[in-house]
């Protein structure tokens, strides 16, 4: 189903935001048939070009990228929604233009895909040409500051010209399906909601385990951080959607309540609560420091977390995160462990073991909940433990390839205008304030992280912090 004709704006359209994910997204939702016929996409940076070249260079990206055939015709037919505007953030050559492009009566939506400096200088712009109204929607990515004055910061900014209702601040893990799986897992079957408090559940472990290291991106990443990079955000969010009280209604500001009030109600970490480790050089592969290209680093690219929610639902229940780069295997996942039932009725002798059900976010999405059953023979009454293992892509009959891609799913929304799946500001703000205090004490520290083998699963140290309660991280594979 097409959705209203629009005029989307992306600042920053050279970018490699725009040429991985944006333009090819945009794609693929053309090739689902969602892209109104008059609907313009038009590209705005700094570089001098015209609509044409914009046109190639964007074919590239999409061809590349988004894994089409240069001579697709469907690929051409796309193309001619696009534009371009050379555009310079900071002066004012450009806008008139823009605002000659943009038509009355079409949805306008801008994407700041730039550097969050040039946040001010867009939106003032917008304002002050006449281009921006009360209908404007505007898209922002993170890193949406990099602690919480500069968080507050950029909301004053962005507020100063446009209200909390026009305003999409992305976190791309929203808009992963089996993220937004989790939400009709808890609140569309009534056989989980019941159990889904400290009373049943023992605990919960958040795996965020990736392969790839920050080659490349080492500029960035080193003035960033797993916490900053990974917690702040996508791992915080994830935790949201597991501990948060059911929404009234999946409206933006009911979800968005919820998920405010678990981030409130977190307690601040205490030291040993965290471990913090980065990869080091092997036999095959480089080390952070070379990725880095910053020997002296002492920037993390794991971090494990023993975090505590205190409210009533979940006081007593640990919820375990971590996240790293260069690690074993590509995996991400929610575990949640139930607790022992009270007593066993068998005189088997290790007695039932733990339910665990296992949301799996990637690869392979789906969902396992082990539980017990007899042991088939006549040997008595033994007990063993099995999976119920679905995976979404064969339940669903789909091989995957039809799934949207996070950003193909929140820009949509963004024209749609529906706010869920994205961030509001004071739901932003709460989480840096709450990983402030973290990121201070380890900032003025002089501790070292903690080594671990790229390739591994992470240092020695994070097992620890489980050992300790005697429980164990699932294994990252
Ligand atoms: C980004 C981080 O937000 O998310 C990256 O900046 C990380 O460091 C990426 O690799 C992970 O996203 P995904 O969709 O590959 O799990």
């Amino acid at each position: 189903i097409p959705v209203d004709d629009f005029d989307l704006v992306i600042f920053g359209a050279t970018g490699d935001l725009a040429h991985r994910k944006i333009l090819p997204g945009l794609y693929r939702r053309f090739v689902a048939g969602q892209i109104p016929k008059t609907a313009q996409i038009i590209g705005a940076a700094r570089t001098e070009q015209d609509d044409d070249a914009f046109r190639a260079e964007a074919k590239a990206a999409i061809v590349e990228f988004g894994k089409v055939d240069e001579g697709s015709d469907t690929l051409a037919d796309f193309l001619r929604h696009l534009g371009y505007v050379s555009i310079d953030a900071k002066g004012d050559g450009g806008w008139d233009e823009l605002k000659s492009r943009m038509r009355a009566g079409a949805i306008h939506a801008f994407y700041f895909s730039v550097a969050p400096s040039l946040f001010g200088d867009l939106a003032e712009h917008l304002a002050r040409f006449g281009i921006a109204d009360d209908h404007t929607r505007i898209v922002v990515e993170k890193p949406f500051g990099r602690d919480l004055a500069s968080a507050h910061a950029l909301n004053a900014v962005l507020r100063e010209h446009f209200k909390e209702e026009q305003i999409y601040r992305i976190d791309h893990y929203l808009g992963k399906e089996t993220v937004q799986n989790l939400m009709a897992v808890r609140f569309a079957n009534i056989l989980f909601e019941p159990l889904w408090k400290s009373e049943y559940v023992d605990h919960v472990q958040i795996t965020v385990a990736e392969t790839v290291g920050v080659a490349g991106r080492g500029s960035y990443y080193d003035k960033s951080g797993a916490i900053r990079d990974m917690v702040q955000n996508h791992m915080m969010q994830l935790l949201c959607l597991i501990a948060m009280e059911p929404p009234y209604h999946f409206d933006p500001d009911a979800v968005r309540d919820e998920k405010l009030k678990v981030i409130r109600a977190l307690e601040p970490l205490e030291p040993g609560d965290i471990v913090r480790g980065q990869y080091q050089a092997t036999e095959d592969a480089p080390g952070y420091t070379d990725d880095a290209e910053n020997p002296a680093s002492r920037t993390e690219s794991y971090v494990a977390l023993k975090v505590r929610i205190s409210n009533w639902r979940w006081q007593g229940t640990p919820f375990y995160l971590r996240t790293g780069k260069k690690l074993r295997a590509r995996t991400s996942e929610i575990a949640i462990t139930f607790k022992e039932p009270p007593h066993s009725i068998f005189d088997d002798e290790g007695g039932p073991k733990a339910n665990e059900l296992v949301i799996r976010l990637q690869p392979n999405e789906g969902m396992n909940l082990k539980v017990m059953i007899k042991e088939p023979g006549p040997g008595g009454m033994r007990l063993t433990q099995v999976p119920l293992d679905m995976s979404f892509a064969d339940a669903l009959g789909d091989d995957g390839t039809d799934m949207p891609d996070a950003y193909e799913r929140l820009i949509m929304d963004v024209i749609r205008g529906n706010q869920t799946l994205f961030m509001r500001g004071d739901e932003v703000e709460a989480a840096w304030a709450w990983t402030d205090p973290i990121i201070e004490a380890w900032e003025g520290s002089k501790i070292r992280p903690e080594p671990y083998d790229a390739g591994s699963s992470g240092p020695e140290e994070a097992l620890r912090l489980m050992h300790r309660d005697n429980r164990r991280w699932r294994e990252i594979r």
